[in-house]
């Protein structure tokens, strides 16, 4: 039997997606309740592209469940001198993994490790495809300051959110337009054209926006999202300071927000680019909240999944 695993949004079910996000909520409450959930189990933290928030709360969250990690360290292992990514996987499996959490430059390299180990895998970030827990601890980050905990199907109709920017390279945009839709929000998506992509059929209903000033007037929450200069070459956006003048979240932009709206980023930032400190740090920005609930959201998915924790 293949073990249910996390690999991207359009694979988890409206019932999984309230389940994670229900759970999240009893954690972050009660996390002591929670602290035996792992006992005995080990998670790899498998990362074979560069990460500081993902990794680091995927540790933080198993250490909290009792469970222990056993971290790979790409740079120093024998993916360099040139062993496949399934020799590696298997040769880890035979020391007695529960779990994989798993970060790959590759699209689609979670679901292909998935189809060959008899453990869950979980998804965190592959390539410029998916990133689910993001979107997940995004959602719920929006959930929380809402009020709407818990994420009923269409907890968010009514509710527009900008998401802004280098969409081209993100996987964390493409997981959110498919759970933001399913959670029934209208989503924007405002970016120059050589940062959309070119084909936008597998996207669900979005906006397209090209012009930032007319985009977030309308938004209840700005997701700006960072350049992403390892993936692309100049040509993209010629100049920066031109860029942060069309697209980047200012003050000026942060006087043109409804009363309410807020602002996520999923970091790292490059501020004073996509985002200026004055809006990075105002309070209208969610940022740091967002870091915080990606341990009880990834601690939830943890818990379902490899401790057979029933929602
Ligand atoms: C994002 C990622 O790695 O896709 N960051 C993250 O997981 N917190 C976004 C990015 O790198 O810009």
């Amino acid at each position: 039997m293949i073990p249910d695993s996390c690999l991207h949004i359009r694979g988890l079910s409206d019932d999984r997606i309230r389940s994670f996000l229900s759970l999240a909520v009893s954690i972050k409450r009660d996390p002591e309740k929670y602290s035996q959930t792992l006992k005995g189990k080990t998670v790899l933290q498998f990362f074979v592209e560069n990460s500081t928030r993902t990794r680091m709360s995927f540790e933080a969250a198993t250490r909290k469940l009792g469970g222990t990690s056993v971290v790979f360290a790409a740079a120093t292992s024998s993916l360099q001198k040139g062993e496949s990514l399934l020799d590696t996987i298997q040769t880890l499996c035979q020391y007695g993994i529960d779990g994989i959490v798993m970060r790959h430059s590759s699209g689609g390299s979670p679901e292909f490790v998935a189809g060959a180990v008899s453990v869950p895998v979980i998804n965190a970030g592959d390539g410029q495809h998916e990133h689910p827990t993001q979107a997940l601890l995004d959602a719920f980050t929006l959930l929380e300051h809402w009020k709407l905990e818990g994420a009923p199907k269409n907890s968010l109709n009514g509710k527009t959110v900008a998401i802004v920017g280098d969409i081209l390279h993100s996987r964390v945009a493409r997981s959110n337009v498919h759970l933001l839709a399913r959670l029934g929000a209208r989503v924007i998506l405002c970016a120059p054209q050589t940062l959309l992509p070119s084909d936008l059929s597998l996207f669900p209903a979005v906006e397209i926006e090209h012009r930032l000033d007319s985009a977030i007037p309308q938004a209840d929450a700005i997701m700006a999202l960072r350049i992403q200069f390892e993936r692309q070459d100049d040509s993209l956006i010629p100049s920066k300071r031109e860029y942060r003048h069309f697209w980047g979240l200012t003050p000026e932009r942060m006087a043109i927000m409804k009363n309410d709206a807020v602002v996520l980023h999923p970091g790292p930032m490059n501020r004073g680019l996509e985002i200026d400190p004055e809006v990075a740090d105002s309070s209208r920005s969610l940022i740091l909240k967002q870091v915080e609930n990606g341990v009880w959201v990834r601690a939830a998915i943890l818990a379902m999944l490899v401790g057979g924790v029933k929602p």
